[in-house]
């Protein structure tokens, strides 16, 4: 996983609960890359799941609520960052553009990421967004926290029913989404 997603991450942490939290987490934690990460540079993915379950024997919140609200925040940074890929009316609108144009254009900035796969169709004339992840990677909540700043991002009420129909190692979620009045 590059080492922005890692920096983002230290950085939430340390808004949220401190300084010492980050030197608390990186310290109980066995990490090849000694918890120091530089932007470009490409870790483990599980080193995040080794600092999230610290964080979570730290502060008692559960590892998927930590994992959620991580992708929560990485959607304002996201759209601080790379501000182009937000143009779009409606939230489903630009969550049909992740698999084939911004996971695309994150290859190109950075040729060694590795991304999960979105099947995304829009039905019901924009009501419903039916939303697949699949990934060995198993961040799926992750995508659940990107997913919920994209509907506050755009104003909307936007249910979530999710269907786990994973097949052996790789996590397969079927979100579907539908827009409230
Ligand atoms: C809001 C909708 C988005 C969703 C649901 C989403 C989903 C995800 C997920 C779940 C991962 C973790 C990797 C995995 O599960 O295998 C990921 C990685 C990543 N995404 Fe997205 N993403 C979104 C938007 C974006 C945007 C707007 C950008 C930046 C332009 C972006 C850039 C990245 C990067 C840099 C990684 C890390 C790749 C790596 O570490 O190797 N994503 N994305």
């Amino acid at each position: 996983m590059k080492g922005i997603v890692f920096r983002e991450f230290i950085d939430m942490v340390e808004r949220t609960f401190g300084e010492e939290m980050v030197d608390s987490i990186i310290s109980s934690s066995e990490l090849e890359s000694g918890g120091v990460y530089t932007t470009v540079g490409t870790y483990d993915h599980t080193e995040l799941v080794t600092l999230v379950v610290a964080l979570s024997g730290e502060t008692d919140l559960p590892v998927d609520a930590l994992v959620e609200a991580f992708g929560n925040y990485l959607f304002g940074r996201f759209l601080e960052l790379f501000p182009i890929f937000f143009s779009h009316a409606t939230s489903f609108e630009f969550l049909d553009t992740i698999h084939d144009i911004v996971h695309v254009e994150v290859m190109k900035l950075y040729p060694d990421a590795t991304l999960p796969d979105f099947v995304s169709e829009i039905k019901d004339n924009g009501k419903t967004l039916h939303f697949e992840y699949h990934s060995p990677r198993h961040f799926a909540d992750l995508a659940v926290g990107l997913m919920k700043g994209a509907f506050e991002h755009w104003n909307e009420t936007v249910t979530i029913e999710s269907k786990d129909i994973s097949q052996g190692e790789k996590q397969i979620i079927l979100f579907i989404c539908t827009l409230q009045d």
